[in-house]
């Protein structure tokens, strides 16, 4: 049972500048106040964590709404982890992975995808090595999955070690090639970047309908370094911001299991105009960057000691709002944002 919580009375000290965009109204305060954040600040990332079920999902998609609804200044792009988003966005476009191919292999970027398929793949470095002599000799044309499968399978083997590396190589590249994956990995050339920047409206990327999490994963990665090196390479976002919601952000930023450019991103990007919106259950679970670089919180109710710990080493909450996270109700949360004076609690408004 839900002990008696009182929560304090709240003083709102805010400045912000700018545009902001109301998510709900601040709980007992002493006057009657909305909670707001700045827009400015979204491309300085913002995480969103609680329990399953405290209400991550809905206040993304408020905060998603409100923006719109404000602004055109950013574009949206929602990588929808378990595909529920649709009916939360108002004039959504959806997308399923297959209608929105990637590219998986840029021979001018040959030691990033390696790189990134040793991070998500959990190469060892035999086998990061077998790849590097594959795509550095001419003699093989690789141009995508497929092809890369076949050079495995009929590369001439150096010795025992060799034929060990490349065999389980294989055995870990051979998913990406099943029936159903071609239209999702052997694009030969990404329209994703272009859709973006054409579309008006938010842009929901429903990954769920990869249904192998470990393949879904890896299209989430590839996805995201597109997103990172063009806004690095062409700016195109420094003007018209980007926003991308990255539900379930501990399968790409996991303490354990993160992919190196995906996490690279949170430290780079803003100054690119990209903001992210790293969704998760478990703080405890995420890279350090994950809190260091993220300006705005939003903590929903956190029941597990391990994650309340994390929240209470990285953030200073004062005692009477930390001891009460674990009893939020379902849409309550501590909201720490630019412009706030302190940490207030708040409730995210209905759809
Ligand atoms: N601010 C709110 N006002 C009213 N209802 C809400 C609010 N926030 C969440 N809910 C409702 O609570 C339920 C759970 O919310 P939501 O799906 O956003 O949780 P979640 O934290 O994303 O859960 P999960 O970790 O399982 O994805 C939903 O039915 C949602 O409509
Ligand atoms: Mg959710």
């Amino acid at each position: 049972m839900k002990p008696i919580i009182k929560y304090p009375r709240q003083e709102y000290l805010a400045r912000f500048s700018g545009e902001t965009i109301d998510i709900g109204e601040v709980i007992n305060s002493k006057i009657p106040v909305k909670a707001s954040i700045q827009v400015d600040t979204l491309t300085h990332h913002t995480l969103v964590v609680g329990s399953t079920g405290s209400g991550k999902t809905h206040t993304v998609s408020i905060i998603v709404n409100e923006l719109v609804r404000k602004t055109s200044k950013y574009k949206v792009l929602i990588i929808d982890w378990h595909g529920e988003y649709m009916k939360l966005i108002n004039r959504a476009e959806y997308l399923e992975p297959r209608r929105m191919p990637l590219n998986i292999i840029e021979h001018n970027n040959i030691y990033e995808f390696i790189e990134l398929l040793q991070d998500s793949l959990g190469l060892t470095p035999p086998q990061v090595y077998i790849l590097e002599k594959i795509f550095e000799n001419k003699k093989y044309m690789i141009n995508n999955i497929y092809d890369l499968r076949n050079v495995l399978e009929n590369i001439e083997d150096q010795g025992s070690w060799f034929r060990e590396s490349r065999l389980s190589l294989l055995r870990k590249i051979s998913p990406l090639t099943r029936d159903g994956l071609r239209e999702v990995f052997d694009a030969y050339k990404d329209k994703i970047i272009d859709y973006i920047n054409i579309c008006e409206n938010p842009i929901i990327i429903d990954a769920s309908r990869i249904q192998d999490p470990y393949i879904r994963r890896i299209y989430v990665s590839i996805l995201l370094k597109k997103i990172f090196k063009e806004a690095v390479k062409r700016k195109v976002w420094s003007r018209n911001k980007l926003l991308v919601v990255l539900e379930e952000a501990h399968n790409v930023l996991g303490r354990n299991n993160y992919i190196g450019i995906v996490a690279r991103m949170l430290s780079e990007i803003r100054k690119f105009g990209v903001g992210l919106v790293i969704v998760s259950q478990s703080p405890s679970q995420l890279v350090d960057e994950a809190m260091l670089n993220t300006n705005t919180k939003i903590i929903h109710s956190i029941k597990s000691l391990n994650d309340l710990e994390v929240i209470s080493k990285s953030l200073y909450l004062p005692l009477n709002i930390e001891k009460i996270i674990p009893y939020l109700d379902v849409g309550e949360a501590v909201l720490y944002t630019r412009g706030l004076k302190k940490p207030v609690i708040i409730k995210v408004k209905e759809i």
